[in-house]
This record gives structure tokens, C-alpha cells and sequence, in this order.
């Protein structure tokens, strides 16, 4: 259990509202940062929220004032619109950092993804999106903030025996196919927050039924940076 006020942006999406239900459950309170035109699922009605825009700063700054730290989970819907991934995964992220700087948050969780940074992908034909992923992780990098990037493998909506399934936690660049279901990635999530010496790293995440289950901490001993 804990006394903390955790803010989640994009916790409308299919991983960001399974943070904030991880994090409800652990006892934390979850703000969450929505678009006007975000839908917010019905288990997490009662949760505090705020409807913004990531481009005005002043919005960010009152949203962000006062939370014991932030989890951005936002992403670039898939769309005709080539220019989400630079808007939302990149410059999206930036202002995050910047607001956070301005208001003293000073830990921060990002949602990646594996090949982060990588040029040449199949998923770069939306919207060059693992270049822009990679530039919104350096800016958190750059931030001098506690952070911890999350990059996980491809997602799932699987809710069923994965209390069986251990997560296969890497280092940057280790890691570039394989799956997670979003509901462990907002597990990964809360353990990160919840482990101090995650601070400063870059954590690659996927997950099987045949991969033994290992704390964050224990996985930490023998992951390189
Ligand atoms: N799909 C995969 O297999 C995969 C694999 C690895 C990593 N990832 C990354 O993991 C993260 C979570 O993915 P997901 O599929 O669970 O997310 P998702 O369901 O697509 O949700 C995306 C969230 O970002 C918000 N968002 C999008 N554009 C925005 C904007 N311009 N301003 C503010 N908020 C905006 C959405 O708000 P609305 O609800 O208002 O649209 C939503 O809350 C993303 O960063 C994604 O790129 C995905």
C-alpha cells in the first residue's frame, strides 16, 4: 500500500488504463491526463482527471503540480496522419519532461518500445514512429529527472493466466520481437516506480508462460545497461 498521487497521461488507451487500475489497486491514487475527446473506461470513473491538450504547458503545468510522479503512457494513435508520431511520441513527451521540470515532478515512467530509435522497421511506415519514440525517450534522458523507460515488445489484450507468465526483462537494444500483454506492462510499470535502483535505465519487457517469474529488483543484478 501506498499514500502516493501518481498522474498517468494517455490513460485512456489500452495500456494506460490498465496502469491506472495497477496502480488503484496498489492504493495509489491515479490522476489521469486525457484529451478532450478521450474516453475513459467505466472502472476508472471515480479516479481523479483532467482533460488537456500536451501542447498547452500552462494545462500541464496545474495537471502535474502537486503528483509524486508521472507515467506516460500516450502514443500516436495509428492514423492517415504521418505527423502523430513526431506530435505525440516525440514533442508529445518533450512538453511532459519540460512541465514536469517546471513543477518539480521528478519521477518519471515512459512507455517506449522495443527498436526504439531503429530506422530501418516495418513499423516505421507510420510516421517514421520508432525514430520518434527514441528522441521523446532522449529528451526524458536528457532531463536530469529520475526516469525509467519501459520498452515493451509487441502488445496484447490477454487478461487470462497471466499470473503463470514471467516477464524476460533486458537492457536497451537486446531485445526486437516477442509480445506482452498490456497487463503486465502496467505491472512493469508499478514495479519500476517501486524500484528505486530502476532509476536511469532503459528496460526492454516481454513476457511467455515458459520464462520464470522474476522481480524487477532480482532482474536488475544481472541486466546490462
Ligand atoms: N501496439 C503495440 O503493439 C505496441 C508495442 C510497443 C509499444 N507500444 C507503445 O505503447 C504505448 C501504449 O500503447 P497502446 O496501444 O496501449 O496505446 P493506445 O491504446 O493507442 O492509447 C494511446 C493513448 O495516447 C493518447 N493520445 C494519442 N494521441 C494523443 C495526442 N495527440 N494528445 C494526447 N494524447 C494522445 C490516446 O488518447 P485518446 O484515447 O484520446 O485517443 C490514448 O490515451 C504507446 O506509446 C505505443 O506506441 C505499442
Amino acid at each position: 500500500m501506498s499514500d502516493r498521487t501518481i498522474a498517468i497521461s494517455g490513460a485512456s488507451g489500452k495500456t494506460g488504463f490498465r496502469i491506472a487500475e495497477e496502480l488503484m489497486a496498489y492504493g495509489d491514487r491515479p490522476r489521469l491526463l486525457v484529451r478532450s475527446s478521450s474516453v475513459i473506461p467505466n472502472t476508472l470513473m471515480k479516479a481523479e482527471h483532467v482533460r488537456l491538450s500536451l501542447q498547452d504547458p500552462n494545462a500541464l503545468d496545474s495537471a502535474l503540480k502537486g503528483v509524486d510522479a508521472l507515467v506516460i503512457a500516450t502514443g500516436a494513435r495509428p492514423s492517415i496522419d504521418l505527423l502523430g508520431p513526431m506530435r505525440v511520441d516525440a514533442w508529445g513527451v518533450r512538453s511532459q519532461v519540460e512541465s514536469c521540470l517546471r513543477v518539480g515532478v521528478s519521477r518519471v515512467i515512459l512507455v517506449s518500445s522495443l527498436c526504439a530509435g531503429r530506422w530501418r522497421h516495418p513499423l516505421n511506415l507510420f510516421g517514421l514512429i520508432l525514430v520518434w519514440k527514441r528522441i521523446g525517450e532522449q529528451a526524458l534522458e536528457n532531463s536530469g529527472l529520475d526516469w525509467t523507460v519501459i520498452r515493451p515488445g509487441g502488445l496484447s489484450e490477454r487478461e487470462e493466466t497471466l499470473e503463470e507468465e514471467g516477464v524476460y526483462w533486458s537492457g536497451p537494444d537486446q531485445q526486437e520481437s516477442n509480445s506482452i500483454p498490456r497487463r503486465l506492462v502496467a505491472r512493469c510499470c508499478l514495479e519500476a516506480l517501486n524500484t528505486p535502483a530502476s532509476i536511469g535505465r532503459i528496460l526492454e519487457v516481454t513476457s511467455s508462460a515458459s520464462q520464470p517469474i522474476t522481480s524487477l529488483p532480482d532482474a536488475l543484478m544481472s541486466i546490462d545497461r
